[in-house]
């Protein structure tokens, strides 16, 4: 393992209690410090010479790298080259961008060397005790490292939370959607409670309660689980509950726009994961939200009926809109698939997320064994069950939204999932006009919807 960080070191304990001998490297003599401290009596080797950490090693080698994403990866494999031989593994664990990952994959073949995208999933207690995995790369390299990857990840009815999921970059392009459906259920969260906080007027106790509740349901999730948890967190600096004292402006390491910059280039909707990082920025733009404030209104209108119906409906709204989000990100991986020829299977990375990760949660049953039905769906929400629940929540977030827009409280992504469902089933949408916009003032050209051909009219100019 190279990169001895908390995931790095929590991997090399996990592993190491599977039976497998491993070293630690990290340039760092303070983090090989703290991994001999955590390995009790284990027999692990750890140095911070790369040379003695490559040479420690047999051949052909199987090399993790935990290491922050970006330069610093080609730094280390700069550094690393020279030190090893054909047939030697590199797998890289972080959260790499799938395109960098493509061009390590070329670089490295040349001499040889084998090169393998993993998104890991799961946070410091997944990689101590069981991540989701998600590699990619050349089958038969995999197959060497299979069983190791399988004794270390998350079971769910003992099966493994792991399997290959294609070739080249695919499993850092699964790990990536993996991130950009984690944005946008945390913002869906978020907005719930907004909503439960401001127009339902309830106390840190209550939330901790309702998402309690809720994780016990059709919630049931990682997620809501951790938010629950959340709530009844004490801050250790003043007696008031934590939640209230942390800043309200969102940080991001860029994977979930990455998922959005790569969808638009596929032209693949994603609305809810956009607005998710958008949220995240406008929420950052905190000194400009306070001017604004200070001037403009919203309705002031309060939201006084029965606050156990509103728990109801917010339950149901984020259900659907939960729904709505992994559909999303499962249809970005049907057109990328294609698109990149990763030639994935929908239904194992369902299988796959059901455990270990940090987006898991009891609605991946379902969207697993949709894929087992109809391997090819471009879109979840047109599967009969899946629909049926959609169709059933919907009264509950068409309320929700209105409350929203009552009484001003900001729920674009809950927003963005109903305009997402209701544009999806329409067979009809008013793209005629944009099309004849863009004939009228560039000459662009449109379809009819009468004939075949592309067609140009000169339009009536009256206002030039
Ligand atoms: C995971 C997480 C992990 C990390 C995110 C945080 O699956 O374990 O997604 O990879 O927590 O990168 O991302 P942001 O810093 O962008 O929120």
């Amino acid at each position: 393992m190279i990169g001895l960080g908390t995931m790095g070191r929590n991997l090399v304990l996990n592993i190491s209690d599977h039976g497998y001998s491993v070293a630690g490297f990290d340039k760092n003599a303070a983090q090989v410090e703290l991994l001999k401290k955590d390995s009790g009596d284990r027999n692990l080797f750890t140095t911070s010479a790369l040379e003695e950490f490559v040479n420690a090693l047999k051949a052909p080698r199987v090399i993790l790298l935990l290491v922050p994403a970006g330069k610093i990866v080609d730094e280390v494999i700069q550094e690393l080259k020279p030190l090893l031989s054909g047939d030697d593994l590199l797998m890289d664990c972080g959260n790499s961008h799938f395109t960098d990952t493509n061009t390590r994959i070329e670089e490295l073949a040349k001499s040889g060397i084998h090169f393998m995208g993993v998104g890991i999933s799961g946070g410091e207690s997944g990689a101590r005790y069981g991540p989701s995995i998600m590699p990619g790369g050349p089958k038969d390299i995999y197959k060497h490292v299979a069983p190791m990857l399988e004794s270390i990840s998350a079971k769910v009815k003992e099966e493994p939370c792991v399997t290959w999921l294609g070739v080249g970059s695919a499993g850092h392009y699964v790990k990536m959607v993996h991130n950009g459906i984690e944005y946008g259920l945390m913002q869906l969260i978020s907005e719930a409670y907004h909503l439960l906080k401001v127009a339902g007027r309830m106390n840190n106790d209550e939330l901790h309660d309702v998402f309690s509740e809720w994780n016990n349901g059709m919630l049931h999730s990682f997620l809501i689980e951790i938010t629950a948890d959340i709530f009844a967190q004490k801050d250790e600096l003043t007696s008031n509950s934590l939640v209230d004292m942390i800043l309200d402006s969102a940080h991001q390491k860029g994977t979930g726009g990455w998922t959005s910059q790569d969808a638009m280039k596929l032209q693949v909707p994603i609305p809810v994961i956009d607005i998710a990082v958008s949220m995240r920025d406008l929420s950052a733009f905190k000194k400009e939200r306070e001017a604004a404030q200070q001037k403009l209104e919203g309705p002031g209108y309060k939201f006084e009926e029965d606050k156990k119906a509103l728990v109801s409906w917010l339950e149901q709204a984020l259900y659907f809109s939960m729904i709505t989000t992994y559909a999303q990100g499962m249809s970005l991986l049907h057109y990328a698939s294609k698109e990149y020829k990763y030639d994935l299977k929908l239904e194992n990375i369902a299988s796959i997320w059901r455990g270990g990760c940090i987006i898991r949660s009891s609605l991946l049953d379902d969207i697993k064994s949709t894929f087992s039905r109809q391997s090819d769906l471009s879109n979840i929400v047109t599967d009969d069950g899946i629909g049926q629940k959609l169709m059933q929540s919907q009264i509950a977030i068409r309320k929700i939204v209105q409350i929203a827009v009552d009484t001003g409280i900001p729920v674009p992504a809950l927003m963005g999932s109903l305009a997402y469902y209701d544009s999806y089933r329409s067979g009809w949408l008013p793209a005629n006009l944009i099309q004849a916009q863009r004939d009228y003032f560039g000459a662009h050209t449109y379809e009819r919807n009468d004939r075949e051909g592309t067609f140009h009219t000169k339009w009536n100019h009256e206002n030039e």
